[in-house]
C-alpha cells in the first residue's frame, strides 16, 4: 500500500497529514527517506522520527451519536467530538458527517478505502433519518421530498417518504450533501426541530444507549463491502 495508507493504518495521522509527514523528510522506509509514491509491505521497516510504527488491525465501530458532538476528529471551538467517545487504539474516523444535533447511527473505522467508497455518492448508501418537523407536512409535500425538490446545489434524487406521526416523517436518501434533510425540509417550508438517523447502510445504532458503541460483526463488515 502507498506509504501515506501505510501510516493512516498506524495511526499515526490522516493520509492528507502522513503526506506533509513525508514531504518534511519525517518518514523513512528501510532506512531510505519515503517519498509520495513510495509503496510499502508488511515486512517493510517504517520509521517517523526514528520511531517504528506499525500497521494496525481494521476496526469497525457503530456509534449512536448523542446530540451537541462534533462529527470530527478535533474541532477549533473545543465541542465534544465523536471520536472521544470511542477507543483511541486503534485510530478510527467517521464516515461521513452528523451535524451537532442529529443523533443516530454513525460509522468510525480506520479502513480509509471502505470508508472512502462508502461516502462516495455513486454507490448510494441508504441513510434514514427519523425527521421532527415544527408542523404537520401536507401529503402533497412528503410526496414532494420523495419525488426531488430544488435546492442550490441542484435538485436532489428520488427519496423515500413517509409519514410516522403527525409531525414526524421518515425520510431515505441515497446522497451525502451537506446539511441535505434540513434543506430538504426547509424547501417544503418547513423547519427540522429534531433530526435522527436510525440507519446507515442496513445498520441501526437504536439499540445502543446514546455515547455508546459497539464492533460490527464480521457479516456485517462482509455485507458493507459487498454493497459499496
Ligand atoms: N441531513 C442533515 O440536514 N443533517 C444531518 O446531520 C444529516 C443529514
Amino acid at each position: 500500500m502507498r506509504l501515506n495508507a501505510y501510516l493512516a493504518r498506524a495511526g499515526v495521522a490522516s493520509r492528507r497529514k502522513a503526506d506533509d509527514l513525508i514531504k518534511a523528510g519525517r518518514v523513512t522506509v528501510n532506512g531510505e527517506l519515503g517519498q509520495l509514491n513510495t509503496f510499502v509491505e508488511s515486512r517493510d521497516r517504517v520509521e517517523v522520527d526514528g520511531t517504528r510504527v506499525a500497521k494496525q488491525p481494521l476496526a469497525y465501530l457503530l456509534l449512536n451519536k448523542p446530540g451537541a458532538t462534533v462529527t470530527t476528529a478535533s474541532d477549533p471551538q473545543g465541542r465534544p467530538t465523536v471520536v472521544q467517545l470511542v477507543p483511541g487504539e486503534p485510530r478510527v474516523v467517521p464516515v461521513g458527517r452528523l451535524d451537532a444535533d442529529t443523533t443516530g447511527a454513525l460509522l468510525l473505522t480506520n479502513d480509509g478505502e471502505l470508508a472512502h467508497r462508502l461516502a462516495h455518492p455513486r454507490y448510494g448508501v441508504d441513510k434514514t433519518y427519523v425527521v421532527e418537523l415544527s408542523r404537520a407536512p401536507s401529503d402533497d409535500q412528503i410526496e414532494q421530498l420523495a419525488a426531488g425538490v430544488e435546492l442550490d446545489d441542484g435538485p436532489t434524487a428520488p427519496a423515500q417518504a413517509r409519514r410516522v406521526t403527525k409531525n414526524t416523517i421518515e425520510l431515505t436518501i441515497h446522497e451525502g450533501r451537506n446539511r441535505q434533510v434540513k434543506r430538504m425540509v426547509e424547501a417544503i417550508g418547513h423547519r427540522v426541530t429534531r433530526l435522527h438517523r436510525s440507519r446507515y447502510a442496513g445498520l441501526s445504532a437504536d439499540d445502543l444507549e446514546p455515547g455508546t458503541w459497539r464492533e460490527l460483526t464480521a457479516d456485517e463488515v462482509q455485507r458493507l463491502r459487498r454493497g459499496a
